[in-house]
């Protein structure tokens, strides 16, 4: 049953939606006065969906599928903001589709420490507050949905300890250190080196390319004039991958080394695999479509865990073929 519907039949009011308002389970149920006359196809439920930036695939994939899911449901209309890559243009957003009376807000903040009060002043007004992907600090907000980012971070340090045999000289091309998932995945990844138990394997360059593919790009370049042999590069996302991979293949040196990243867009990572491009990149889900399940139960009164999980997949040129192989 949709899940709209069966709320009707559990509160009890079966006919017209519009006149339901949700029971007050949570205290993430939509405001009082937003909510009284929504949730109709005439007067459908306001969502805004704040945006971090549109600069990569990634994030248009997101959007992309917020707005096919939300489509499906012509008791929702979704307002998008793009605050392009911009903290403080993200924050006033907020404040917008807060003064837009939204019913409920979806934010795939840029960084954690600004984002953290607009996302808590919209709980405290009782909207429900979806955090998509990258965090803010504490816990004023409805529900996190986001994959396991310190686990993808392990899984692309062991497959590398295994793909170097335990010994190999490594780049970390970090994603923007003061975002929550940069933060995770070199953590993760340090995990996965074990660097105790293999004293032949080295960091040997660390930076930050802020998720962006020509940063990503020069900080290789620097790389590779500083450093005369290198094994393997990691990127924290798979544009940063490949910006890499344009700097070693034009200083001649892309066959010297093995290339990770994270992301595995079917267009993007997964493609760079079947090319042969990059040795593996690690599944992130967008979330996009959890978001809006997620939305509909919250909006129909009823109570969403307080972090949701996602899955990942492991894509190497052994398994891309078939789809990728799940990591447990
Ligand atoms: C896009 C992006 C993705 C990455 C995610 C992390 O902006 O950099 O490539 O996986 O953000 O939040």
């Amino acid at each position: 049953m949709h899940a709209l519907t069966q709320a009707a039949f559990v509160t009890g009011c079966a006919l017209a939606l519009g006149a339901c308002k949700p029971s007050a389970k949570t205290d993430a149920t939509p405001s009082a006065s937003a909510s009284a006359q929504r949730g109709t196809t005439q007067s459908p439920w306001l969502i805004g969906m704040s945006q971090c930036n549109l600069g990569e695939p990634w994030r248009v994939q997101m959007n992309q599928d917020v707005k096919l899911a939300a489509e499906k449901h012509p008791n929702l209309k979704v307002v998008f903001k793009d605050a392009q890559n911009d903290s403080l243009r993200q924050r006033a957003q907020v404040e917008e589709l807060l003064a837009q009376k939204i019913d409920l807000l979806i934010i795939s903040p840029k960084e954690a420490a600004p984002l953290t009060q607009p996302v808590a002043e919209a709980h405290r007004k009782k909207i429900p507050v979806i955090v998509l992907d990258r965090a803010v600090q504490g816990d004023e907000f409805t529900t996190f949905i986001g994959a396991d980012n310190v686990k993808i971070g392990r899984e692309a340090g062991k497959w590398a300890v295994k793909a170097l045999g335990g010994k190999g000289l490594i780049v970390e091309l970090e994603g923007l250190m003061t975002s929550t998932p940069g933060q995770d995945r070199h953590k993760g990844f340090r995990e996965g080196l074990e660097l105790e138990k293999h004293p032949d394997l080295k960091v040997v360059f660390e930076a930050d390319m802020q998720w962006l593919e020509p940063n990503a790009r020069k900080e290789m370049e620097s790389a590779l004039t500083t450093q005369k042999k290198i094994d393997l590069v990691y990127a924290h996302n798979d544009p940063g991958a490949h910006g890499a991979y344009l700097a070693a293949k034009a200083a001649g040196r892309d066959k010297e080394m093995k290339l990770i990243g994270i992301d595995a867009l079917p267009h993007e990572g997964v493609e760079y695999v079947k090319q042969g491009i990059l040795d593996a990149t690690f599944l992130y889900p967008t979330g996009g479509v959890e978001a809006i399940d997620a939305a509909l139960d919250l909006l129909a009164g009823k109570s969403v865990p307080k972090k949701i999980v996602l899955g990942t997949r492991a894509f190497t040129k052994d398994n891309v073929s078939l789809g990728g192989e799940a990591i447990p």
